[in-house]
């Protein structure tokens, strides 16, 4: 990988991506193969946010590559408070072989990245969630067979997830329709860089306010919570713009019948969707949750270890 870091996938060419999610297929596949190759590589992994999957899959993976991992909470190191960003990414470079940071500004990220000369990944920021998009196309790749010309509908808040998706959509030419309340679009500047940067890949990027419309014909239907952390002070208010933005079987039986239901988790069940859909039969959440373990294992194998 030309990269040092994984702070974005739209930092990455489509071949890039596409060499990635082949990583993770093998590396799923073939675990041992792999088990060896970061061996006594320690990964400094920082949270300003709680987190179940990132935290756990980052650890586990790290392990079963042959390395290690140093959980720093957010009292720990208190980032840009107790010591500059830039004094941190400056002292754990010569610790440690890799750093993984999920921040609420994106910045503090970018910031990491360039004073650190190790790897950098990110964990999820206030602009997007890379790791968790590369599971859920990996996913989408294991479930539907190819990922080029895809439908994938995204209904809900238009907030980092969504960003991420969209910037692999481009390099992955999957078609994404994304319905959201009027206000709660994806970042316009994300969605034009998208359309720009996807005609190559045949990628279209469709922007609606009617959930039915955005889940027609779709062979995947995604949604976040409509609160994310960060955001807990609007939350009473963005229980009732996104109320009509609920994913139930009504909705859900409006896509193709064989489309699938996707979550990045965790999810508030009753909310953003019903726990028929979440309990459905094709409902692949937990195959999504897993699947970051893998990708994130290709990630790291490629900037630790030259993969
Ligand atoms: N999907 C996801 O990133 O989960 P966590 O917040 O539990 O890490
Ligand atoms: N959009 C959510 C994702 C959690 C994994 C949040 O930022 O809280």
């Amino acid at each position: 990988m030309a990269q040092k870091d994984f702070i974005t996938i739209r930092s990455y060419s489509a071949a890039e991506i596409r060499h990635l999610i082949d990583l993770a297929l093998d590396i799923k596949a073939n675990p041992v193969k792999y088990s060896d190759i970061l061996r006594g590589k320690a990964l400094a992994m920082i949270f300003e946010k709680p987190s179940l999957r990132t935290r756990v899959t980052f650890d586990v993976g790290i392990h079963q590559l042959g390395g290690f991992s140093i959980y720093l909470s957010p009292a720990e190191i208190n980032l840009g408070k107790r010591e500059s960003v830039a004094d941190v990414a400056r002292n754990l470079e010569r610790m440690v072989q890799g750093i993984m940071a999920r921040t609420f500004s994106h910045k503090v990220v970018e910031e990491l990245g360039s004073h650190a000369h190790v790897p950098v990944i990110n964990g999820l920021t206030d602009y997007n969630h890379p790791c968790q998009a590369m599971a859920d196309y990996l996913t989408l790749l294991e479930v539907k067979k190819k990922l080029s010309g895809i439908k994938l509908a995204y209904v809900g808040d238009g907030n980092n997830v969504a960003v991420s998706l969209i910037h692999g959509a481009a390099r992955l030419g999957v078609h994404l329709a994304v319905a959201t309340p009027p206000g709660y679009e994806p970042n316009p500047e994300v969605v034009a860089w998208a359309r720009a940067h996807g005609v190559e890949t045949g990628c279209t990027i469709d922007l609606t306010q009617d959930p039915s419309e955005a889940v027609h014909e779709a062979d995947a239907v995604y949604t976040d919570v409509w609160t994310s952390m960060g955001q807990e002070a609007e939350s009473a208010l963005r229980l009732r713009i996104f109320r009509p933005y609920q994913v139930d079987e009504e909705l859900f039986s409006k896509a193709r019948p064989d489309a699938v239901f996707m979550h990045c988790l965790p999810a508030h069940r009753g909310e953003e969707a019903t726990d028929a859909v979440i309990e459905s039969p094709r409902s692949v959440v937990f195959q999504q949750a897993e699947n970051r373990l893998h990708a994130q294992k290709a990630i790291m194998a490629a900037l630790m270890g030259q993969r």
